[in-house]
């Protein structure tokens, strides 16, 4: 193991900073959508106190997004709400006065005609939109960059959507499918912002705080401390932390945002420390394939910046434990499965509890006996391939 395993910057928090378009009435309407769609049930916030225990810390949380409308991600929660609020557009209708079952009516369907929803993605997104479009007896048209798991493909595919993967990276996947809606008609759905793009980003932001919302909800009097939250973009990590932000003001939890090293875009934008967002390049190549995006949301890293006390950045062995440890937890705890980019700031967690080469980190983001810990597991098994690889046969296992 080597101190490089784990980088890290640490960040200046701004006190009371407030995100209109986060608040808790626009989670609200989110929530309310969600609830109206046949099968909606919170997804379990599993407790893992032992756990906690044997690292020193008082508590431990991990809200399972495995069992998401059984598409065995958080993802559909944005990808079906910005679908949504762009119907409502075209109908001129308020998402507040409608729900799923008027949505996918055939009177709705009439008055819309023939509909193509476009994005790209690594595969939980894409599922989310082939999801929404099948439910509203739409065409969606998927892209997904070099690699993607032949499950991932799969399960797209089942929605009846088209799925192309093509040989480029996630951020030129996301390109090329913009040029194809513009030249098709088509509407681009995609979970992250750009000039000129952001009323879609926004929205599907904004439908990730169902997930959040239902956590505050289920852990009542319990205050989490801290958050740990794994980011591709950042726009998941900067809708959770907007909503934290509004629900606890200037007793907000102390939230670490999680790269893999291979692509840390907005670890290294905090390192740049000059506010603005910065993109790497390349491959991208990890076995967090929903990690694996170079460029970060605007929008999400105007909040992260602003609220996140830190930036890791760490090695793909760690969502490796991650996944093992909460696949096995000690006895007593509730058990996960869950996927390469769900547990990642479990495996982070673990070492800088254990390690004594990450101490000043430990200190400084204050992590003892008075921490309760909250994560969400965004993912399920969606690679059962590699899922067998790393959590039966120790494939991306901690070095020694
Ligand atoms: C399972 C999972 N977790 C986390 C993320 C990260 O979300 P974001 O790209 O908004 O940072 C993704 C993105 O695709 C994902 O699929």
């Amino acid at each position: 193991m080597s101190i490089n395993d784990l980088k890290y910057v640490l960040n200046e928090v701004q006190g009371n900073s407030s995100y209109p378009l986060f608040s808790r009435e626009e989670a609200e309407k989110a929530v309310s959508f969600h609830k109206s769609i046949p099968g909606y049930k919170p997804t379990p916030l599993a407790h893992l106190g032992k756990l906690a225990e044997y690292w020193g810390l008082k508590d431990f949380y991990v809200k399972d997004e495995s069992y998401r409308f059984g598409l065995n991600a958080f993802k559909v929660l944005g990808g079906s709400y910005a679908v949504a609020k762009l119907l409502c557009e075209r109908l001129d209708v308020d998402i507040a006065d409608v729900d799923f079952d008027y949505l996918t009516s055939p009177e709705v369907h009439e008055k819309l005609g023939d509909i193509t929803f476009i994005t790209a993605t690594d595969g939980n997104h894409g599922r989310g939109i082939a999801w929404a479009a099948e439910k509203l007896k739409q065409n969606a048209v998927i892209y997904m960059p070099k690699g993607a798991a032949a499950a991932r493909v799969k399960s797209i595919e089942a929605h009846g959507a088209t799925c192309h993967v093509t040989d480029l990276n996630y951020d030129d996947a996301v390109r090329l499918a913009c040029e194809e809606a513009e030249k098709n008609g088509w509407y681009m759905v995609q979970d992250t912002a750009w000039e000129g793009y952001v009323d879609i980003p926004t929205w599907i932001m904004q439908g990730y705080m169902t997930m959040p919302y239902e956590a505050v909800e289920q852990l009542g009097d319990v205050k989490p401390t801290h958050v740990f939250l794994q980011a591709g973009v950042g726009a998941m990590a900067g809708a959770v932390l907007a909503f934290m932000s509004e629900v606890y003001g200037d007793e907000a939890p102390i939230t670490a945002v999680v790269e893999p090293h291979s692509a840390a875009c907005l670890y290294e934008s905090a390192k740049a420390g000059d506010g603005k967002p910065h993109t790497v390049g390349g491959d991208l190549d990890t076995i967090m394939a929903g990690l694996a995006c170079g460029e970060p949301n605007p929008i999400g890293w105007d909040i992260l910046k602003k609220s996140a006390r830190a930036f890791i950045s760490c090695e793909d062995y760690l969502a490796g434990n991650g996944m093992r440890i909460l696949s096995c937890p000690i006895l007593g705890d509730d058990r996960i499965i869950a996927g390469e980019s769900g547990p990642v700031g479990i495996g982070v967690l673990d070492l800088i509890m254990n390690d004594p080469n990450f101490t000043t980190i430990k200190e400084e983001l204050g992590l003892g006996s008075d921490s309760v810990i909250l994560m969400f597991n965004t993912e399920g098994n969606t690679d059962p391939v590699n899922f067998k690889e790393i959590v039966w046969y120790g494939k991306y296992l901690k070095r020694q």
